[in-house]
């Protein structure tokens, strides 16, 4: 098996320029768009990359196998930052196949004017593709990301070409001194937190492989049993929308700091009672670190500021986004603010309304400008210890 490990070989690039992935998530330490070729006797490439990237990432099949003829392109996913050099792959390999779920080729269309129905292959679940010494199998994994989405896992080798899942935050060439799961779980919560059930039916075929590698197609590659292990089973916690860390996270939003002072206030309430808490300033922090962080504690403390008679906009943009991810499982407690007509606790726990398993501590802080009652700020603190 080692020697058809040696086959497979990264194709892929990292883009150290990118300040906001997919428009929205901050990435200080960049994205690998990531791509594999299997140098088998029918060469086959896994996935292309992000459009900037196209002369790289073509000169990086060639530096792998010089002039030699690519037999396949297998497209498991259509989401741009890996299939916009499909039709350059075209291009550059007019006696190549493509290799994509029927789904994805209507996609192709739409974004290049063509489906290629004159050299394609439509695959569906539990379809082969031999290329020699490797066998293909192809397995459906609709919303992981996308509905187009199939994995592939190649029987000879135990590898998981596993598209976007797994894959995580961070250019492969830059440090990462956190770890896989930090950037893995910001990541995992910001593109398919909605997306648990889809997850979990994923997770069920995967458990039926002899999985030894995975390839995902962002970060790094796994090569251990322990390492997959492990990503396994921070999957099945996170789609199961179950308790990662057993904790508190105060999410605030203050505006001259009074409610900032009593949120830490509490943090240091709930410290000095042994409990592991982690906070975030919602207006000045990344909101997708705040997000991540309310799906990995048990407790969410949300303390914000009464604000034309509803939630300060960065609460309720933070609310919205858990709900939209299918936020659940949880217990939740409110500080609220407002110097004449403090409404912010009921109106954030109306936004929970239709959250599954979410219960409310009994206990809410009000803060009228400055002024709170520091006994309810230890009643609550209790609540949360219990
Ligand atoms: Fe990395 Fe859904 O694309």
């Amino acid at each position: 098996m080692s020697d058809l490990l040696d086959d497979i070989a990264s194709v892929g690039v990292n883009d150290t320029g990118i300040t906001l992935f997919e428009g929205q998530f901050a990435v200080s330490k960049g994205m690998s768009y990531n791509s594999y070729i299997i140098k088998d006797e029918k060469i086959t490439v896994m996935d292309t990359v992000d459009a900037h990237f196209g002369e790289a990432w073509l000169g990086n099949i060639r530096r792998e196998i010089g002039a030699q003829e690519v037999a396949y392109l297998v497209v498991q996913h259509m989401e741009p930052d890996h299939s916009s050099n499909i039709a350059a792959f075209a291009a550059a390999y007019p006696s190549a196949t493509i290799v994509a779920s029927a789904a994805a080729f209507v996609m192709m269309k739409n974004y290049f004017g063509t489906d290629f129905a004159d050299r394609r292959l439509i695959i569906k679940e539990g379809d082969t593709l031999n290329t020699g010494r490797h066998l293909l199998k192809f397995v459906a994994a609709p919303m992981v990301h996308w509905p187009e989405v199939m994995v592939t896992f190649d029987e000879a080798t135990g590898s998981l070409f596993s598209a976007d899942a797994f894959g995580k935050f961070g250019a492969t060439n830059i440090p990462d001194d956190e770890g896989w799961d930090c950037e893995a779980r910001r990541y995992y919560f910001g593109i398919v937190g909605k997306f648990g059930v889809q997850v979990q039916a994923l997770l069920a075929k995967a458990a039926k492989l002899p999985i030894s590698r995975i390839y995902p197609l962002h970060g790094p590659i796994f090569t251990t049993a322990e390492e997959i292990q492990h990503a396994l089973e921070l999957y099945t916690t996170w789609s199961r929308y179950e308790v990662e860390t057993k904790g508190v996270f105060i999410a605030y939003t203050s505006v001259y700091g009074h409610t900032q002072r009593v949120a830490e206030e509490l943090a240091s309430l709930l410290t000095a009672k042994g409990i592991k808490v982690a906070k975030a300033d919602l207006t000045r922090e990344d909101m997708h670190e705040a997000i991540e962080d309310a799906f990995r504690y048990g407790t969410l403390i949300l303390a914000t500021t009464s604000y034309n008679n509803g939630v300060f906009p960065k609460m309720r943009e933070f609310i919205e986004h858990l709900l939209e991810r299918n936020y659940q499982k949880r217990c939740v407690g409110f500080i609220e603010n407002g110097s004449w007509a403090p409404c912010a606790a009921k109106k954030m726990q109306e936004m929970f309304a239709a959250a599954k398993e979410v219960t409310f501590l009994p206990t809410t802080v009000t803060i009228k400008g400055a002024a709170y009652n520091h006994a309810d700020l230890e009643k609550l603190a209790e609540e949360i210890k219990a």
